[in-house]
């Protein structure tokens, strides 16, 4: 499903990524920890292409996407990968089901259908209840798990998330785990998760180690095929209209 091959990446002189090679199965939920500054957001935004590696090759489902336009980059990052952050990013002045919309509207769902979705994920997630809510009338475990559901609402191809309960107190951590494990259960959806949350890395399917731009150790097998690429990078925004009839523009990353 993810292939990454030869992955190097530097920030001036500081060499943050020495060669990553690393394969993630459609289903399997992974975990990257690691030392701070040993490059593991770096990784998940090169896996999420909303960074590019300087050299090797990021294959998701079977697109090099060093090979896509910045254009075309944008729409396939919208269609094939979510984003969860320690931070929701949820927009404020939108309510839960309108940010678990945007997305799809700016995927070019229809707005009923994309309603539909995203009021599917939200009873999923037990927060029906809270559909109407704006993320200031929503609790903290609340807001991941929308900004969860928005990650979904274009059914992608993996969930990337950076630290997603590192905000959380240990009652909401742990829900939002078992959310995880539902969600390939019952979705089979593929997840590779950064965490500094031990008990998290100890219940994934594989955990990546990560340290001074290597990897260390995973529980698993490493796969050492090796290429070279460039990749672009991108910065593209996309617009769509929400059921408060205002426009927005929104981040790629959503
Ligand atoms: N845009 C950037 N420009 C320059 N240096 C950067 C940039 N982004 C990250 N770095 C540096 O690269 C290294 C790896 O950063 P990264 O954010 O990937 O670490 P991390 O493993 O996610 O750490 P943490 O656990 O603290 O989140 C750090 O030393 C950081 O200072
Ligand atoms: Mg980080």
């Amino acid at each position: 499903m993810i292939q990454l091959r030869n992955i190097h990446k530097n920030f001036g002189s500081l060499s943050v990524l020495k060669g990553i090679d690393l394969d993630i199965a459609k289903g399997e939920i992974v975990s990257i920890v690691g030392p701070s500054g040993a490059g593991k957001t770096t990784l998940l935004q090169i896996m999420g292409t909303l960074d590019s590696a300087d050299s090797g090759t990021v294959s998701i489902g079977g697109t090099d996407v060093s090979r896509l336009s910045s254009k075309a980059l944008a729409r396939f990052r919208g269609q094939h990968i979510g984003f969860v952050f320690q931070f929701h990013q949820l927009l404020p002045e939108f309510t839960a089901l309108e940010n678990v919309m945007i997305p799809a509207l700016i995927a070019g769902t229809s707005r009923s259908e994309a309603r539909k979705r995203a009021e599917e994920l939200l009873a999923f997630m037990g927060l029906s209840e809270r559909a109407s809510h704006k993320p200031a009338q929503l609790s903290g475990g609340e807001k991941q798990r929308v900004a969860v559901a928005r990650a979904l609402v274009n059914k992608p191809d993996v969930v990337l998330a950076d630290e997603p309960s590192g905000s959380l107190d240990s009652a909401n951590k742990a829900e939002l785990h078992a959310l995880f494990f539902r969600l390939r259960e019952e979705l089979g959806q593929t997840f590779v998760i950064v965490t500094h949350d031990e008990q998290l890395a100890a219940t994934t399917d594989r955990t990546i180690h990560l340290r001074d731009g290597i990897i260390e150790n995973v529980n698993g097998v490493a796969d050492n095929d090796t290429g070279t690429a460039t990749a672009g990078t991108d910065t593209g925004t996309a617009t769509a209209d929400t059921d408060n009839g205002t426009t927005i523009e929104t981040d790629p990353v959503i």
